[in-house]
Formats: structure tokens, sequence, C-alpha cells
């Protein structure tokens, strides 16, 4: 049976894209988009795939509880945070341990925690001077950006770079790296271990 998938936002969802055109109907099944505002683009992607989409607004006084019954009705297995700028309440990362995947545009525990979020991390980035960025797969535990770190990838900063470029750069990665790990998720190949995460290898007669 395919992994049933949420995938929750904030935004454009370019993220999200990058799912529904690799995972979704093939190792994976995304069944629900949900997000915390009116307006995120993704919701419109969600939408043009038929994948059931909402939104309940981050203001909204129930929103843990209206978010924990929308992902229990839809049954589903794997949480994947995709530009969702919200912080996940401690009961939904209890009932989901381990099943609750992150990206982020940095190389974690760089540029990463309370605050660090979108265009902000790439301008620290370039002002700090840092010669490498990239991004990190996790998974969500109670800290901000603190779970165990599924896969990571680099980027280049080059002397010209602006907090854009370089947005652009560690989006491609972005787009590569998170489908792979769903992908290996779905497959049953992640196993952690406090913080470490094995990812079987393929190959021979597996
Ligand atoms: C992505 O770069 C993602 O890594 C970042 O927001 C962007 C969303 O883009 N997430 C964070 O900064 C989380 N701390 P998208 O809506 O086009 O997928």
């Amino acid at each position: 049976m395919m992994t049933r998938i949420a995938v929750l936002i904030s935004g454009g969802g370019s993220n999200l894209q990058s799912l529904i055109d690799t995972v979704h109907n093939s190792y994976g099944r995304i069944e629900l988009v949900i997000s915390n505002r009116r307006d995120a683009y993704g919701l419109v992607r969600a939408k043009n795939h038929e994948i059931k989409n909402i939104c309940i607004p981050g203001t909204d006084p129930n929103y843990d509880r209206l978010l924990l019954n929308k992902l229990e009705e839809a049954g589903i297995d794997l949480i994947v945070l995709a530009g969702y700028l919200k912080i996940v309440s401690p009961q939904l990362i209890e009932k989901y341990r381990n099943r609750i995947i992150n990206i982020h545009p940095s190389l974690i525990p760089a540029f990463s925690g309370d605050g660090h979020y979108g265009l902000k991390v790439h301008k620290e980035v370039i002002e700090y001077g840092a010669k490498v960025s990239g991004a990190t797969v996790h998974f969500v535990d109670e800290g901000t950006d603190t779970g165990p770190v599924v896969m990571q990838k680099c980027v280049e900063v080059e002397s010209d770079d602006t907090p854009e470029s370089l947005q652009n750069k560690v989006l491609k990665i972005e787009h590569e790296l998170l489908p792979l790990a769903v992908k290996e998720y779905c497959l049953g190949n992640i196993q952690v271990e406090g913080r470490k995460v094995n990812i079987k290898k393929r190959g021979g007669n597996e």
C-alpha cells in the first residue's frame, strides 16, 4: 500500500510541486495539502493536480486541534513540511515521531533555528561570508531545526551571489533532495537510531 502523505505549506509550494512531479502516485500518495495561509500558491498547485487542499488560518485559536483532526481523518503516515513557516505543536511531534520531514535552506546546524527561514537565511549566509551553503532534510523534533538529519547537499557561494541568486541555487537542490528523501521513506529504507539516520543502500539482490 502506498504511503499516505500530507504536505504542509505556507507559500509558493515549489517543493510541493517537486513532490507532485516525482513522488505522487508512484512511491507515495499526497492525500492532503494544508496551508496556514489562504493566499499560498501551493494550494493552487494541489488543486491543479486534484489533490485535496485546505487552509486552516494560522490565526485560528483551535489551529493545532483542527490540523491534527485533518491528518487523522486522512490516515496520514508521513507529514512533509515544505516551506511551512509555523511551529509544529508538541502533540503533533509526539504523535508522528520520526514521521515528520522538514526541508531547510541551509546546512544545519548553520543558519538554522528560530527566525531562520526563506530569503533571510540566504542573506545571512552572504553577510557571514560563508563559502558553501546548501539544503538539509531532517526529521522534526521539539526544537527548531534540531531533529535528526536525513540528507544534506552543498552549493558553492560565489562572490557575486545575491540572496536571491543563492536562494535559486539552493531551491534547485531542494527540489532534488526532498523528493529523494520522501522516496526513500516510502520505500522503507530509512532507519533512525537516536540522532543518526541510516539510509539502506540499494543494489545487489535487495
Ligand atoms: C524553501 O526554500 C524552504 O527550504 C524554506 O522555504 C522555502 C519554501 O519554498 N523553508 C524554510 O525556510 C523553513 N525554515 P517553496 O514554498 O517554493 O517550497
